[in-house]
């Protein structure tokens, strides 16, 4: 069973949708567990009929095997702080780019830990950390049946969460994933993304990544 943190935004609801149509259980959580129906609901329009449920987070994360951390960097802290006991000895996924907007242009913000995954570790010392998705366009997601033309660089100390989230996101179709070693090169991917949102910007297009040579 996956479990999604902030599941009714627009990653959320789409990476949700992606692993229903990839065979998997889904949970979708939120701080409000109407917000967190009404999620299910829209999900469902396009997903195989009782594949995704919801909840309040706090539920989500003790239900859920695999937990997804899609809440902006700034609400990171204060959700997973929360929510330690029900995510101790579980692996959470941190899709979170830490990003800052000045005129339209993004770019990376700074993290005490190194990166929003190397923090949600230390908050979350029980648990097992990977990074994924960070580079995954909510927008793509959403679109039923169009295929995700894009590489995912997964980030863990461990490597069979490594592979467990690797086989996740191949699930999605037209996904590659790409072992990118620790969890300490997750800062590498998360601040891609505030170049890929300028690509976007110049090109009036929703960019994303393929690595090439290996
Ligand atoms: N959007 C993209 O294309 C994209 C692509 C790759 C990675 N990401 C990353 O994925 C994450 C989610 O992206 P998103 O665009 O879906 O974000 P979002 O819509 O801004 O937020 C996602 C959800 O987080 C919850 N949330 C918002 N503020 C919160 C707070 N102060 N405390 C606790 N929960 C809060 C809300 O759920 P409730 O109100 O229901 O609790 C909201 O629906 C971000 O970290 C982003 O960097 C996004």
């Amino acid at each position: 069973m996956l479990g999604i943190l902030g599941g009714t935004g627009p990653e959320g609801r789409g990476l949700a949708l992606r692993f229903a149509l990839a065979g998997e259980q889904v949970l979708i959580g939120s701080r409000d567990a109407s917000r967190a129906t009404s999620a299910v609901e829209s999900v469902l329009e396009h997903a195989p009929a009782g594949s995704v449920g919801g909840g309040a987070n706090a539920e989500v994360a003790a239900r859920a095997d695999v937990v997804l951390v899609s809440v902006p960097y700034a609400a990171q802290r204060g959700t997973l702080a929360a929510l330690t006991a029900e995510l101790a000895g579980k692996t959470v996924v941190c899709l979170v780019a830490p990003l800052e907007f000045n005129r339209g242009r993004a770019s990376a913000v700074r993290v005490e830990e190194g990166s929003a995954a190397l923090q949600a570790q230390a908050i979350l010392p029980d648990s097992t950390v990977a990074a994924a998705f960070q580079n995954v366009s909510a927008e793509d997601l959403l679109v039923p049946g169009k295929p995700i033309d894009s590489d995912v660089i997964v980030c863990a100390d461990d490597a069979d969460a490594r592979r467990l989230v690797m086989d996740l996101a191949e699930g999605i179709e037209g996904v590659r994933a790409v072992n990118g070693g620790g969890l300490a090169n997750a800062r590498y991917v998360e601040d891609l993304t505030a170049l890929l949102l300028n690509i976007n910007r110049n090109y009036k297009a929703h960019s994303s990544i393929r690595i090439t040579g290996i």
